[in-house]
């Protein structure tokens, strides 16, 4: 108790009182995750403004071998932005500078903090923005992008958040701060620290400030809802779409049965007379007028594979059908809680997992049903299985994660390991690189107290 004291007494000589907070009421907001699902009680929750705040706090923390969650909007989804018990959580959200958009590079230097919706506000005038694009966009931060190498809407066209990473500035284990925000293109002079850091998931650093990539905005857009008759046709759409559009910015799956469910759960008039098989949400992007009449020639071109089709590139009807995508979290999440598995596949291999993994947890879990949406040129399927009898939970991730590995995907896609993936790690990662997993955690942060628990097992436990 007297080093609880003690700590918080360090800690508000770094930040100041009113930016640790350890009220239990106050600190709640932080404690639980987005899906509810995780959650445990925090030493304190401590809200550093600056670089050298967030340096004292981690320095502090390590003295009293006090382990620290660094958390950003806490929107993550593997349970990585919340304390197991007795951790401070280092919210970063106040960390909020950008600077100039730099024109010649077209980069820009934004806090771990800024929220990704706010940083697109702020680039537009400059005609660029992130490329990154998510749901939750609203309440994501530049440093949780970052830690979890978030993917998102946009990855077809310009890759993942470690694409859009120039260089990182972060606070290491011991307190001392590295720093990459130069912006040189170019730089081979050893190891690649900031890319170490991406998808880390505090682990390894606290992100504090990052250079971006940005690239030029496309205003004018095109929005069209497929109906598709089966994941496999989808697949096939959406890879000649990209062929044959350069302006394809965006092609997203959703299975039939999860089309109806958020038109059910949301209110939304159904896009299509019958429930398809499957849908395809694609979207063109142009500076000059939007690719309309391309996108039509293309999805003709696709020919019996597309049944049916609403198309706009007026913004309020666009956002009508967005929201038949973008509100599916949202719908599931009332429905359920579901358990959700972001996973990746070979694109060859991503319709026969998508037939064979409703079919097998259907017959497995009686009464549980699979929805299945995603970044489908990314190979990226959300696997969100609801209705699972209580206490299932770990066989279904299990049933899921096993057919995944078998067909040569990836247990976690774009969302991390979190916590709620530790234990299946092994699924995707030899025996040799999980060793340099641990060597490598080890030498950063040889005390473990950066999100002990998260990616790795935390030291001691056993791992299934
Ligand atoms: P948090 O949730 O606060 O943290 C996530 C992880 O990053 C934790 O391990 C945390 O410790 C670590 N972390 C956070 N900040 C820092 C920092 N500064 N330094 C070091 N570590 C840090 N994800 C996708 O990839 N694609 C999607 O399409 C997508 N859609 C989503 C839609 C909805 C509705 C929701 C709720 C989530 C979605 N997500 C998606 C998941 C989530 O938004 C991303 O993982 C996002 O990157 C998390 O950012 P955050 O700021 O909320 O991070
Ligand atoms: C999405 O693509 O909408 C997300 O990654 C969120 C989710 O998986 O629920
Ligand atoms: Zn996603």
């Amino acid at each position: 108790m007297a080093g609880r004291e003690a700590l918080l007494a360090e800690l508000r000589g770094v930040v100041g009182a009113r930016h640790v907070l350890d009220d239990e009421d106050v600190r709640a907001g932080y404690e639980v995750d987005w899906t509810r699902r995780w959650r445990g009680e925090a030493l304190a929750v401590v809200r550093p403004g600056t670089t050298a705040e967030v340096a004292g706090v981690v320095s502090a923390c390590a003295g009293a071998r006090v382990a620290v969650v660094p958390q950003g909007g806490n929107t993550g989804l593997v349970g990585g932005s919340v304390p197991a018990g007795g951790e401070v959580v280092v919210s970063l959200r106040r960390l909020v500078d950008v600077g100039p958009v730099d024109p010649l590079s077209g980069q820009v230097t934004a806090g771990a903090g800024v929220v990704l919706a706010d940083l697109q506000a702020q680039l537009a005038p400059a005609g660029r923005e992130l490329a990154v694009d998510l749901a939750a966009r609203s309440s994501a931060t530049v440093g949780g992008l970052v830690a979890t190498n978030a993917g998102g809407l946009r990855v077809l066209r310009h890759g993942t958040m470690r694409h859009q990473v120039v260089g990182l500035e972060a606070v290491l284990a011991d307190g001392s701060v590295v720093s990459r925000l130069g912006g040189l293109a170019k730089d081979a002079t050893g190891y690649d620290l900031s890319s170490l850091l991406v998808g880390s998931e505090g682990t390894l650093g606290v992100v504090t400030a990052a250079r971006l990539r940005l690239v030029p905005t496309r205003p004018e857009r095109v929005t069209a809802l497929l109906a598709v008759r089966s994941v496999a046709d989808a697949v096939a759409v959406a890879a000649e779409l990209r062929d044959r559009l350069d302006s394809l910015d965006v092609a997203e799956l959703v299975v039939g049965p999860t089309l109806a469910l958020v038109a059910r759960q949301r209110g939304l008039v159904p896009p299509f007379a019958v429930v398809p098989p499957a849908a395809l949400l694609v979207e063109c992007g142009s500076r000059e007028s939007a690719p309309v009449d391309e996108l039509a020639e293309a999805v003709l071109g696709c020919g019996a594979m597309v049944e049916d089709a609403a198309v706009s590139e007026h913004p309020s009807e666009r956002a009508r059908l967005w929201q038949h995508r973008e509100e599916i979290t949202e719908a599931l999440q009332a429905a359920g809680p579901p358990r959700k598995l972001d996973v990746s596949l070979p694109l060859a291999g991503l319709a026969t997992f998508a037939d064979d993994v409703v079919v097998r947890v259907a017959a497995s879990f009686p009464g549980a049903t699979c929805h299945l949406f995603g970044h489908v040129l990314d190979g990226n399927l959300h696997v969100n299985v609801l209705g699972a009898p209580e206490g299932d939970g770990e066989a279904v991730d299990a049933l899921v994660l096993g057919l995944v590995a078998a067909a040569g995907g990836s247990i976690g896609a774009e969302h991390g390991i979190g916590r709620a993936k530790v234990g299946w790690l092994h699924l995707s990662r030899s025996p040799a690189e999980l060793a340099a997993f641990r060597s490598v955690k080890g030498a950063l942060d040889p005390a473990g107290i950066l999100n002990p628990g998260v990616l790795l097992p935390a030291p001691g436990a056993t791992s299934s």
